[in-house]
């Protein structure tokens, strides 16, 4: 039966009759067949053809079979030889094995058992083919994996990176700033506490002052002498390189119950203020070197955002102290309403918090609150101090300050929030406020809230134009602008409260 692929077969042998008899069997049979009648001749053949499977008598003249068999070797050792001879000796089979040839035939040889011998040979040459290209699949495949094990790795990384990026980006504020580091160093390395020290530069100690296990602030007393874990920390900050204790064995002291810990210190331009400490106390898990860099890479970037935030607060303070001032001057203008201001801003607070404000907006009212009036700089003192009522005139003046005042807070180029609530502490809940009668929603809720304490205060003062209204009648008014004047759900909470007697 003719073959699909025809392999090439070599026949060596210097009886010619051979060669041709071999020739014409398995030329018929289908395979490719050359002949060569000594070693160099066939030599010189496989330098060009591509054989699949070579015959070879031993006793030649020049080269005998045996060592064009090792010839073959060296130029591929998967092209299988099968050796004939007429004088088969024991020296000659051990030969033949030792130059790795595939079979031994006896001469004369049937053609019938060398077609056999060649099917078996090259059944074996493709098995083995196959089993030297699996080798290599495998080769390629584990070396694939171990590439996509290491991109999978570089993948995680830069995700984390990106995300303590993004996370640090997102913190706003100052307020909760450090809740939220700590927050992070839990999620990146899965510890089980984290805390935030500041470092006292003068008695060279270190101070916790917020911890992932507790809330608010925890102020550890340090009239003690130093613990192992405070130790630690004043060590890294005077080496400034954050430390790693994998697994602790309590070489240094550190107590037992902390099974591995971490130290990374936190600067501004370069100096050490603070540190964060990370333990996993319980678990198989432990901090490694990778653990450190990332907590390093995010204290590095929270370090740039602390000393932006201190900056700011630092002069965001001074313009408080100078408004706080300018507050004073104005309400010294006018006795009537001294300390209106900050009392409006406690009662404003108070309120707040009780409506579940955050205590950024707390901030905001505070700022809000103190500046609320301030474009009352712009009224001139025959309106603004005008014993008895006003004209429609002059009320229409004093209707300005709100604009006013929320121009002087725009030109600050801060508190885009504060601007806002100045400029609408005085809009009605059903519209019919100034400067830009806004209604309901449209209106800040700060600003409701703004209002109220405002207009509480207002009444409850003497004012140059009204006398002092009793309290039961300011809760009345109060109780009566609801829905009109007032956010009617902001009302009910002020009443509570006035009830509670926790606004008087
Ligand atoms: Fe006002």
């Amino acid at each position: 039966m003719a073959k699909d692929k025809k392999e090439t077969i070599l026949f060596v042998d210097d009886e010619e009759s051979i060669l041709r008899i071999a020739d014409k069997f398995f030329s018929k049979k289908g395979y490719g067949v050359l002949t060569a009648t000594n070693g160099c001749e066939a030599l010189q053949i496989l330098e060009k053809k591509k054989i699949d499977c070579c015959f070879a008598d031993i006793n030649m003249p020049e080269m005998d079979g045996l060592e064009f068999a090792e010839h073959i070797r060296t130029i591929d050792n998967t092209i299988p030889v099968i050796v004939m001879t007429g004088y088969p000796s024991l020296d000659n089979t051990i030969s033949t094995l030792k130059n790795g040839v595939v079979d031994f035939l006896i001469k004369p040889v049937d053609l019938k058992k060398m077609e056999w011998s060649l099917e078996r040979v090259l059944r074996e040459r493709r098995l083995f083919e196959e089993n030297l290209l699996l080798k290599k699949e495998l080769e390629k495949k584990t070396a694939l994996e171990k590439l996509n094990r290491e991109l999978c790795c570089k993948v995680e990384e830069l995700y984390v990176l990106n995300k303590i990026m993004s996370d640090v980006s997102r913190i706003r504020t100052g307020f909760d700033m450090y809740g939220r580091i700590l927050d992070m160093v839990m999620e990146l390395t899965h510890a089980d506490e984290s805390s935030f020290y500041v470092i006292n530069e003068t008695e060279k100690r270190a101070l916790k002052v917020l911890s992932s296990t507790s809330t608010g602030s925890v102020i550890c007393g340090n009239s003690d002498a130093m613990n192992p874990v405070e130790e630690l920390i004043m060590e890294t900050v005077s080496d400034e390189i954050p430390l790693l204790i994998p697994e602790n064995k309590g070489a240094r002291g550190l107590p037992l119950e902390i099974l591995s810990f971490m130290v990374i210190p936190l600067k501004i331009q370069e100096k050490v203020f603070g540190v964060l400490t990370a333990s996993i106390k319980k678990g198989d898990s432990r901090f490694t070197e990778k653990d450190l860099y990332y907590l390093s890479f995010m204290t590095q970037r929270a370090s740039y955002l602390i000393e932006n935030f201190a900056l700011y607060e630092h002069i965001n303070q001074d313009l408080i102290s100078t408004l706080e001032a300018f507050v004073k001057t104005i309400e010294a203008r006018d006795p009537y309403t001294q300390k209106h201001s900050s009392r409006v801003t406690a009662i404003a607070v108070i309120l707040a918090k009780a409506l579940d404000c955050s205590e950024e907006e707390i901030e905001v009212l505070n700022i809000a609150g103190l500046l609320h009036d301030i474009g009352k700089i712009g009224i001139r003192d025959d309106i603004l101090l005008k014993p008895g009522s006003l004209n429609n005139e002059e009320f229409d003046k004093i209707k300005e300050h709100p604009v006013i005042g929320s121009e002087i807070v725009k030109k600050l180029g801060l508190w885009d929030r504060e601007q806002k609530i100045v400029r609408h502490h005085h809009e009605n809940f059903d519209g019919t406020g100034y400067p830009d009668g806004l209604k309901k929603d449209e209106i800040p809720f700060l600003a409701r809230i703004l209002s109220i304490a405002d207009v509480y205060d207002a009444i409850g003062s003497i004012r140059t134009y009204r006398g002092k209204m009793e309290s039961e009648k300011i809760l009345e008014t109060i109780k009566k602008g609801a829905g009109t004047q007032f956010d009617p759900s902001i009302v009910e909470v002020f009443l509570k409260l006035c009830g509670e007697g926790k606004i008087s």
